[in-house]
């Protein structure tokens, strides 16, 4: 196992490129299953979960190969339809693939992904919606079954505006005659970019980015190529490390009503910004203020996906935070490591409380989930001396190479071999 070492106290500066979406690719990924010939998808970072979703892409046939920050899928030759438990244990979000499937086979067998680091995640959302198109959804005790049986267009209405469920149906119901209806859909921009790329590929599907979504079925989808927008979650990860080390920082490659959900909350705890078309500068204040109440929201509410990494900066604030998480139940576990450092913070149920410190100091702490994982790194980022991070494959599900990313804006951060292991 490899660890991090990083040193604290740290001076960050000069301006960093933000890479592909994580939450763009692995859906684009899973929709160039249905692509009658090649995808040519730019701007792919090399993380984990990416090559999981290139390892089940291969398991099903298809071709891939990633050149650069470029992968080329060609799905000519689809052979299976079935995924096994060993490549849906690696990735939750392998649910993903169900709406994929069963549009290229007409059916669909998957291991039941299973709970995760940060809550139970069901998929009740997802089964209802395909059993609505006419899919006849089965479980037999470890796998989900979906066969084809009276597939036809129809309205579905969300109780909750899932992401996943939202991609599930558009991939499911795209080639299927008829118009499809999605009501109270999820509006994050990461479904905008599916709906570009598969329009590209010659889907009909309008209303992406709104609480409906049109879908106009087609008889096939052909050869296309995209360009992954930029990861909101990693620019407002940059952000968090900028006002916990005090420096000024610009990000290139952003989008910058992407971010419209959080820049509110940095301009509260008094970061000053300069705009651009797609580049950002952050100016943080020399102490961060305290931020009465973020609660975390489908967008273009406040993303859950920031909640750890905003609570990281907020531990030297000025005073006293409160964040509110309304959407996965177990997303808390970085707490007691970033209380490690010293950080006050305690939590009642959904209401995390949030006392700003005066500084931190090193620690041994590890990462618990993908976010948490970066809410401990940012700490480490500030903190005085020198402080050892374990469990870093969490944080390779969703940053690129973390390590480089921060050294090239200056920190002192090292990925080595973890010596007790040995
Ligand atoms: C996606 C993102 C994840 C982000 C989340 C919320 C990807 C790959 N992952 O996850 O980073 O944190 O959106 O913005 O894009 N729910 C149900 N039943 C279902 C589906 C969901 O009850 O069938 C619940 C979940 O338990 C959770 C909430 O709905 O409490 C939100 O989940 P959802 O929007 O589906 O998130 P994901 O698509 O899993």
């Amino acid at each position: 196992m490899e660890i991090l070492k990083i040193k604290g106290n740290a001076h960050l500066g000069g301006s960093i490129r933000v890479h592909g979406a994580k939450n763009s690719v692995l859906p684009i990924l899973a929709a160039s299953l249905i692509i009658n010939g090649t995808s040519v998808i730019h701007n792919c970072p090399n993380l984990s979960d990416v090559k999981i979703t290139l390892d089940i892409l291969n398991h099903l046939g298809a071709k891939t190969k990633r050149e650069q920050d470029t992968i080329i899928v060609d799905s000519t030759n689809i052979v299976k339809s079935n995924i096994p438990e060993m490549l849906m244990r690696e990735m939750r979000s392998s649910i993903i693939f169900l709406g994929s499937i069963c549009s290229r086979t007409g059916s669909a067998v998957m291991f039941l992904p299973g709970g995760c680091e940060i809550g139970l995640r069901p998929i009740d959302i997802h089964l209802n919606a395909l059993s609505e198109l006419g899919y006849l959804v089965d479980f037999d005790g470890h796998n989900i079954i979906c066969n084809k049986r009276n597939v036809k267009a129809t309205k579905i209405a969300l109780p909750f505006p899932s992401v996943g469920a939202t991609e599930n149906i558009i991939l499911a119901s795209c080639l299927i005659d008829g118009t499809t209806y999605i009501v109270n859909a999820a509006r994050e921009p990461e479904i905008e970019d599916l709906v570009l790329f598969l329009n590209k590929a010659g889907a009909k599907i309008s209303g992406a980015g709104s609480t409906v979504i049109k879908i106009e079925g087609v008889k096939s989808l052909s050869s296309v190529e995209h360009t992954i927008i930029p990861d909101r979650i990693l620019a407002s990860t940059f952000m968090s490390a900028s006002v916990i080390t005090k420096s000024k920082l610009k990000l290139d490659d952003v989008v910058i009503k992407h971010l419209s959900p959080v820049i509110p909350v940095f301009k509260e705890m008094g970061c000053e910004f300069k705009t651009d078309n797609n580049s950002l500068v952050i100016d943080p204040p020399s102490v961060c203020n305290e931020v009465k109440m973020i609660k975390t929201m489908p967008y273009p509410g406040f993303p859950t996906d920031c909640q750890a990494p905003v609570m990281a900066c907020l531990t030297t604030s000025n005073g006293t935070s409160v964040i509110n998480e309304t959407i996965f139940e177990s997303r808390y576990k970085h707490i007691s490591q970033l209380n490690r450092f010293g950080a006050d913070i305690t939590v009642h149920d959904k209401i995390a409380i949030i006392k700003g410190v005066e500084s931190l100091h090193s620690t041994n702490a590890c990462c618990t989930d993908l976010r948490g994982g970066a809410s401990v790194v940012i700490c480490a980022l500030a903190a005085q001396g020198e402080s050892t991070i374990s469990e870093i494959q969490h944080i390779d599900r969703g940053y690129e190479s973390i390590e480089k990313q921060f050294a090239s804006i200056g920190a002192e951060i090292k990925r080595i071999k973890d010596e007790k292991e040995e």
